[in-house]
């Protein structure tokens, strides 16, 4: 699938693999992060990753989301991951 991701105003374009099943967003920007690009900043809790803390949230496809819960279904083609929230830090991070 192809997972479009918005940083400093400008769309950027990363193809991670298609699973048999859903994978979560944080499981995309895990790959995308330790494969593709190892700039990308984005919110990752090693002791949470359970909807918890609340602080990986993400806007997908136009939608806030739990970064580390929000399931990617294995049909979806094209996804866009934006940050929330409008105090932006980098890339998808921001201080809400
Ligand atoms: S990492 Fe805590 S809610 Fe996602």
């Amino acid at each position: 699938m192809k997972v479009n991701i918005k940083r400093n105003g400008k769309v950027q374009s990363y193809e991670v693999p298609g699973k048999d099943s859903a994978v979560t967003i944080m499981q995309a920007l895990d790959y995308i992060y330790e494969h593709l690009d190892h700039t990308l900043a984005y919110y990752r809790h090693s002791a949470c990753g359970q909807g918890i803390c609340g602080r990986c949230v993400v806007r997908a496809d136009g939608k806030s989301v739990l970064a580390c819960t929000a399931k990617i279904e294995p049909d979806t083609e094209t996804l866009l991951l934006e940050p929330a929230g409008s105090n932006l830090v980098r890339d998808l991070i921001t201080e809400n």
